[in-house]
C-alpha cells in the first residue's frame, strides 16, 4: 500500500455510510481538521458476520490503513465494530488513540423518566457480551430491551444513495421497541448503530408515540477532540476537497461517488 504524504489526519472507520453522521458532527467541531473516511464495504453489513471472523478482518484492515495514513488517531464511528474489535485494536496497535462508539446506555438510563428504555442496534451488537455488560453497569435499575435489525442499516444506505426509504419496513422494524408496561410506556429509543440517525424523521414519523431518539453522533465527536493536541490544529490552506473516502471494494457506483461528493470527500481512484 503506497503511503500518503500530508499532515495527520483523522481516521473514521465504518462498514458503510454510518459513520458519515459522525463525520458530519466531527466536522463542525474540527473544521480545520483532515479527515480519511473509510468504508469496508466488501464486507457491509457488519451486523451479520460471525465475531472472531470479523474480529480478524477489522484487525488486520487497521494495519494497513495506519501505515499508509498515520493518522494522529482513529474513530470507529460502527457501534457493531466497536463492541467487538476496540480492545483487540488497542492492544495491537497500542500507538495509535481509538475513540470507539459503544450503545449510549448510560444516558439513556440517567434520562429515562419511565424506566423503559430500547437499545435498537444491529444483530452483532445486540449479541455482544460488551452491550450486555453496559446495561448490567449502567442500566440496572431500568428495563432495557434489546431489538437487533436485520434491515435497517440497509435500508440506511439505500436511502442515502437513491432518496427511497420504504417506510412500512422502517416501521416494521422500530416496532419491538415500543412497549407498555404498568401504564408506562418506553420514552428513550438509542440509536446504537450510526446508520440510523439518516433514517431518524422515518422513524419519528413511523412510531406509535413520540420518543427521545439519542444519536451519539456529537458526543462521539466531543470525544475525537478531547484527544488531540491543541497544538496540531492548524489551519488548512489546500485546495479542496481535502477528506478522502476509501471504499474497500473498489467499486464505488455513480450513486456512491455523488454522495461522497455531497459530503465534500474524494473518492481513491
Ligand atoms: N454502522 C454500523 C454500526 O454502527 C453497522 C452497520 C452494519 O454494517 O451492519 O453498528
Amino acid at each position: 500500500m503506497k503511503r500518503t504524504e500530508t499532515s495527520a489526519p483523522i481516521l473514521m472507520f465504518d462498514s458503510g455510510i454510518g459513520g458519515l453522521t459522525v463525520l458530519r458532527e466531527a466536522r463542525v467541531l474540527m473544521p480545520d481538521r483532515r479527515f480519511v473516511y473509510v468504508a469496508d464495504d466488501a464486507a457491509f453489513p457488519y451486523g451479520d458476520w460471525e465475531e472472531p471472523e470479523l474480529n480478524a478482518r477489522i484487525v488486520g484492515l487497521f494495519g494497513e490503513l495506519l501505515e499508509r495514513f498515520r493518522p494522529e488517531i482513529a474513530v470507529i464511528p460502527c457501534n457493531t465494530a466497536s463492541t467487538l474489535s476496540l480492545a483487540s485494536l488497542r492492544a495491537a496497535y497500542p500507538r495509535t488513540p481509538f475513540v470507539g462508539t459503544v450503545p449510549a446506555v448510560k444516558p439513556a438510563a440517567e434520562r429515562t423518566r419511565s424506566g423503559l428504555v430500547s437499545v435498537l442496534a444491529t444483530p452483532g451488537t445486540v449479541k455482544r457480551q460488551y452491550t450486555r455488560d453496559l446495561i448490567a453497569q449502567w442500566a440496572q435499575k431500568c428495563h432495557v430491551r434489546l431489538v437487533g435489525s436485520t434491515q435497517l442499516a440497509r435500508l440506511a444506505e439505500t436511502y442515502m444513495r437513491h432518496g427511497f426509504v420504504d417506510e412500512e419496513a422502517v416501521r416494521a422494524e422500530i416496532a419491538p421497541c415500543f412497549i407498555e408496561q404498568d401504564g408506562r410506556r418506553t420514552d428513550i429509543v438509542v440509536l446504537a448503530c450510526t446508520h440510523y440517525p439518516f433514517l431518524a424523521n422515518r422513524m419519528r414519523k413511523t412510531a406509535p408515540w413520540p420518543v427521545d431518539w439519542l444519536d451519539p453522533a456529537e458526543a462521539i465527536a466531543r470525544r475525537a477532540l478531547s484527544l488531540l493536541a491543541p497544538s496540531a490544529a492548524h489551519g488548512d490552506t489546500r485546495t479542496e476537497p481535502r477528506d478522502l473516502a476509501v471504499f474497500t471494494s473498489g467499486k464505488a457506483d455513480f450513486a456512491t461517488r455523488r454522495l461522497m461528493q455531497g459530503f465534500g470527500l474524494s473518492l481513491e481512484e
